[in-house]
C-alpha cells in the first residue's frame, strides 16, 4: 500500500504565510525530503518556496490559463517554474465553477500537475469522479476548523466516498477537524489514502510536533 499522504494547508494563517512563511517552514525542517508530506501554500509565497530545498509544495488554488494576456492570473506554468507540483482545487473556502474545475483538471493532466479536487459531500465526490485528476478530497465544510474530525462525524460518508473514488481509479483524501493520530488512523481504516489538515497543525503550539504526532 502506498504511503498515507499528508497535506498541510497553511490557509492564510498569519503565523505561516506572507513574511512568516520562511520561518514557519524552517520550523518544519524535519519534513524535508519526506515524500508523503505536502504543504499547500498561497501563491505569494511561491518564490520563497522555491528557495527552500527539500519540501513538497502544492498551491491552494490555480488558474487554468497559461502564459499570456491573463491579468491577475496564477498559472500552473508559473507555479511549476517555482517547483510547485500540484494544487488544491475547489476548497470550501475557495469554491469555483464546474466549468473552471473542468479546465484546470484538463490542463493539469497535460502538464502532469497534481490536482486535489475538493468535494463537500458524497454527491460531489460522485460528480467529480469522472474527471481526470489523481485525488478527490472529501471535506464537510461544517467541520472545517472545529474539533470533531470528519472520521468521527462522517464515517459512513467516507466509506461511500472511498468506494466511488476507487471505482474510477482515484485516491480519496479526507479533511476537516483532524487533530489527533486517532483521527488519522480512523480515516485510514475507513479507506482514505491520506488527510488534509490545517488548524490542528498550523495553529498548534508546536506545528512540527503536532504534524509528527499525526504521522502513522
Ligand atoms: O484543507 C484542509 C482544511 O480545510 C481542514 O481544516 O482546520 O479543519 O484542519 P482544519
Amino acid at each position: 500500500m502506498a504511503d498515507t499522504l499528508y497535506i498541510v494547508n497553511l490557509k492564510h494563517y498569519r503565523n505561516a504565510v506572507g513574511r512568516s512563511f520562511r520561518s514557519f517552514m524552517e520550523s518544519m525542517g524535519r519534513f524535508r525530503h519526506v515524500e508523503n508530506v505536502v504543504f499547500a501554500i498561497p501563491h505569494v509565497n511561491f518564490p520563497d518556496a522555491h528557495a527552500m530545498d527539500g519540501f513538497r509544495f502544492f498551491a491552494q488554488d490555480i488558474d487554468p490559463s497559461g502564459f499570456g494576456a491573463y491579468t491577475g492570473s496564477v498559472s500552473m506554468d508559473v507555479a511549476m517554474e517555482y517547483g510547485i507540483s500540484g494544487t488544491l482545487l475547489n476548497h470550501s473556502e475557495r469554491r469555483v465553477s464546474d466549468e473552471r474545475i473542468a479546465s484546470v483538471v484538463q490542463r493539469a493532466a497535460s502538464l502532469s500537475f497534481d490536482v486535489v479536487l475538493c468535494a463537500r459531500d458524497a454527491e460531489e465526490v460522485r460528480r467529480f469522479s469522472s474527471l481526470n485528476c489523481r485525488y478527490i478530497a472529501y471535506e464537510p465544510p461544517e467541520l472545517i476548523g472545529g474539533n470533531i474530525s470528519v472520521s468521527t462525524a462522517r464515517p459512513e460518508v467516507i466509506r461511500q466516498a472511498v468506494e466511488i473514488a476507487r471505482a474510477s481509479g482515484k485516491s480519496l483524501l479526507v479533511g476537516a477537524g483532524i487533530k489527533s493520530r486517532g483521527d488519522v488512523e480512523k480515516s485510514i481504516d475507513l479507506g482514505a489514502s491520506g488527510i488534509l489538515v490545517a488548524s490542528g497543525v498550523v495553529l498548534a503550539n508546536s506545528p512540527p510536533d503536532a504534524l509528527s504526532s499525526l504521522i502513522v
